[in-house]
């Protein structure tokens, strides 16, 4: 159980659910609608509505990052006009990373703003896309295009949310976990090591608090990304181009799951670059692919991958820019990488 203060608002773990009643009194709001999906609306609103005594509206839309759009949005925007919906109603998202960004960006430009809540229920959402401040929907073939950064009055994570989700979802959530363990605390990379393999006896309320810790320290030092925050997209230069590429088809694979791929990858360029030990690299490779349930093969696709990373925004001069280790435990953003040493790290993998 714990507080966490971040730039203008607070991050609650597993706190007492009376808490969470108090403050939205104090919120004063006129009305309160809950965004929910067909999945959160069945396992999450039934106990949200044990501690939330005061009534709501619902507004229910589809699941999947194929709903996290302009039309979504939209319909969400007419469902708070036609129930009556003012400057003073309070918005909660209540679901993963889709409801939070998106209900995040339609409160936040809902007659110029309105207060939202984000309770995170996916363990993705909650160690990561809930802390942070940004928002948004993707558009056209562009994810996350259309934004803004904007502070929720509170993040709610409760634990207990992830007993209903999917093991695939837990574990692809596990990625982002791992990430800020490796790029800032090698104390938090040893204690995950040390754990068992089978998740279900992982201590999350702990494990969830030590990882936010490390988001929310490095967006308060960058809350715009201008430098240091770029850190946090240690593995996904070569995990969005994995992700991509297998995206509708049978081999989809979900956001963490490309992410470990990516992050064993960015690893080895590390190590190519002699900013991590062979020990360190063989450390990574080991506890991260134990979690890779399918193995994609880079090398024959690395012409499509380099084509994507080459997209990328953050490149500069058409240069392709990472962000690596510098050892288990710290990182460095904006250093420049040659194709052959990604076409490298892909035969590391493939081996
Ligand atoms: N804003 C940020 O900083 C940031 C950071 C990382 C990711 N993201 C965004 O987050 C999104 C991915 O989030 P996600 O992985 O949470 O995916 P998601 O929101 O699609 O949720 C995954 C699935 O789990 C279901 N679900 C949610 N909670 C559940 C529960 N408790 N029990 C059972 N099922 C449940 C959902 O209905 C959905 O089907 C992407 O759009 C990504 O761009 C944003
Ligand atoms: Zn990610």
């Amino acid at each position: 159980m714990s507080v966490i203060k971040a730039q203008n608002y607070n991050i609650l773990i597993d706190e007492e659910k009376a808490l969470f009643a108090s403050f939205i009194d104090r919120l004063k709001p006129s009305s309160i609608f809950v965004i929910v999906d067909e999945n959160t609306e069945l396992y999450c609103l039934p106990q949200l509505k044990t501690y939330l005594k005061i009534p709501f509206s619902s507004i229910r839309i589809s699941s999947g990052e194929h709903y996290k759009n302009l039309k979504t949005s939209t319909q969400i925007w007419n469902a708070l006009i036609s129930n009556g919906a003012d400057r003073k109603s309070l918005i909660i998202n209540l679901g993963g990373g889709v409801i939070g960004d998106m209900g995040g960006f339609v409160a936040s430009t809902f007659m110029r703003g309105i207060r939202f809540i984000q309770v995170p229920t996916t363990l993705l959402s909650q160690v990561d896309a809930s802390v942070g401040g940004k928002l948004g929907i993707d558009f056209l073939a562009y994810k996350n295009m259309i934004g803004v950064f904007n502070d929720p009055e509170m993040v709610w994570i409760n634990s207990s949310f992830l007993g209903t989700l999917p093991d695939r979802e837990l574990n692809s959530g596990l990625a982002e976990i791992y990430k800020h363990a490796l790029i800032h605390s090698k104390n938090h990379w040893d204690y995950l090591s040390a754990l068992d393999e089978e998740l279900k006896s992982w201590p999350f309320t702990e494990i969830i608090e030590r990882s936010v810790n490390i988001k929310n320290e490095i967006v308060i030092q960058d809350p715009i990304e201008q430098g240091l925050r770029k850190i946090l997209n240690f593995g996904h230069t070569i995990g969005h181009a994995v992700e991509t590429y297998f995206l509708d088809t049978e081999n989809a694979l979900l956001h963490g799951e490309a992410v470990f791929v990516g992050m064993i990858c960015e690893a080895y360029i590390s190590y190519t670059k002699s900013m991590i030990s062979r020990d360190e690299l063989e450390n990574i490779q080991k506890v991260l692919s134990t979690r890779i349930q399918k193995r994609p093969s880079l090398l024959g696709i690395s012409g499509e991958l380099l084509a994507h990373m080459k997209k990328d925004k953050k490149n500069t001069n058409q240069k392709l820019m990472l962000s690596l280790l510098n050892g288990i435990g710290s990182s460095a953003f904006d250093i420049e990488c040659h194709p052959n040493e990604i076409e490298d790290a892909f035969r590391f993998f493939d081996n």
